[in-house]
């Protein structure tokens, strides 16, 4: 019996390559001399696809290449790369990687938001450029007596939260309706929550809905002593605002893990000394990039076992045949 043919545009971890030779016939786009004859010649033969966030989405041009395309499994909870409107128009269910990397995402916002208070890169360089001998490194600003604003309190923020009740700091939240499972303070605009915050922190969904929330009025609003943490997207912030904020003192200072137009970081902000920079890192250690890969795996296989996916989006919602 043949295999179904899964496509692969760009290389993934070998875990998950593996697991889908194993499974499927698996075709490396990439791999191919003429992309554009190979995709010819397999296109229709196509049923599903394995992509992640950065491989250049998965366009019309791209689709109508692949007529016969049942599933697109992505690595990673986020989707603002995949066009999931066109997808539910032809059919084709959507799958993320939700819940495998909350706590990881989560431990990592705490370590770039102590790192951005207490100025831990700033002063590992200072240490290294030998200046410690000649002076001791200045007073940091402190996490201490901080009220913390989550934008998005989602599987996510949740885990953030909790970490941060470990703290001893007070939590607050906006999204755009309140959550019923947690008593934190929800407040149902941005602008209030900034207001009454000292660090916000982004963790919504990127994409169209989102984009610009944390704006020149919501840094204005967070004020001179205020920190802005993005493990969002970077779509979510004004990144040309930030960096005025940030170089006139509307804000004190940033700790960013995603950027408008990644991996290109503007250099406007690689020359500010109050913001702290990670090359989209959150989830990214082994454990976790591996429990992504074989829920995108697994999701793949459900499907093609004929047992639905296990986690679809919430734009392809998926019910058995016969079921209403
Ligand atoms: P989730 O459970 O769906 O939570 C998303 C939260 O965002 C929800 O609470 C939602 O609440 C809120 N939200 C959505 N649209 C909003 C809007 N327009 N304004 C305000 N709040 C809004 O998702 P998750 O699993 O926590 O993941 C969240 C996001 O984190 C991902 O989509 C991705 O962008 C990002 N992420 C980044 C990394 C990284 O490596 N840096 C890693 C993982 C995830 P309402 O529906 O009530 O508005
Ligand atoms: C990954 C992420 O960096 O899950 C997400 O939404 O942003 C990250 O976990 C990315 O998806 C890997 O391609």
């Amino acid at each position: 019996m043949s295999m179904t043919d899964i496509l692969m545009t760009k290389p993934m971890l070998p875990s998950i390559a593996d697991a889908l030779d194993a499974h499927f016939t698996l075709h490396r786009l990439w791999e191919a001399k003429d992309p554009d004859a190979y995709l010819r010649e397999i296109g229709p033969r196509i049923r599903g696809l394995a992509t992640g966030a950065s491989h250049g989405g998965t366009g019309a041009a791209l689709l109508d290449r692949l007529p016969n395309m049942e599933i697109i499994a992505t690595y990673g909870v986020g989707y603002d790369n995949v066009d999931v409107t066109d997808a539910a128009r032809r059919g084709i269910v959507v799958t993320n990687t939700p819940g495998v990397l909350n706590d990881e995402v989560a431990d990592l916002t705490l370590g770039l938001l102590i790192a951005t208070l207490r100025q831990i890169p700033q002063a590992d360089r200072y240490l290294r450029e030998g200046r410690w001998p000649a002076a001791p490194f200045p007073l940091s600003p402190t996490l201490r007596g901080r009220r913390i604003g989550i934008v998005g309190l989602g599987r996510i923020g949740k885990a953030i939260a909790k970490r941060l009740e470990g703290f001893g700091v007070d939590i607050a939240y906006h999204g755009r309706s309140r959550q019923h499972d947690v008593a934190y303070p929800y407040y149902p605009t941005l602008i209030g929550l900034a207001e009454a915050s000292d660090v916000l922190i982004a963790i919504t969904p990127g994409g169209a809905g989102t984009k610009h929330l944390i704006d020149a009025a919501v840094m204005k609003a967070l004020g001179p002593d205020g920190v802005l943490i993005n493990v969002a997207r970077g779509s979510v912030v004004d990144e040309q605002a930030l960096i005025e904020a940030l170089r006139n003192g509307t804000i004190l200072a940033a700790g960013l893990d995603v950027f408008e137009d990644e991996p290109r970081v503007p250099q406007e902000l690689i020359e500010l000394d109050n913001a702290v920079l990670l090359p989209h890192i959150a989830s990214a250690s082994v454990h976790t990039r591996k429990a992504m890969g074989q829920l995108l795996v697994d999701n793949l296989i459900a499907w093609f076992d004929g047992k639905g996916p296990l986690s679809p989006v919430a734009e392809t919602p998926w019910r058995p045949a016969g079921e209403t």
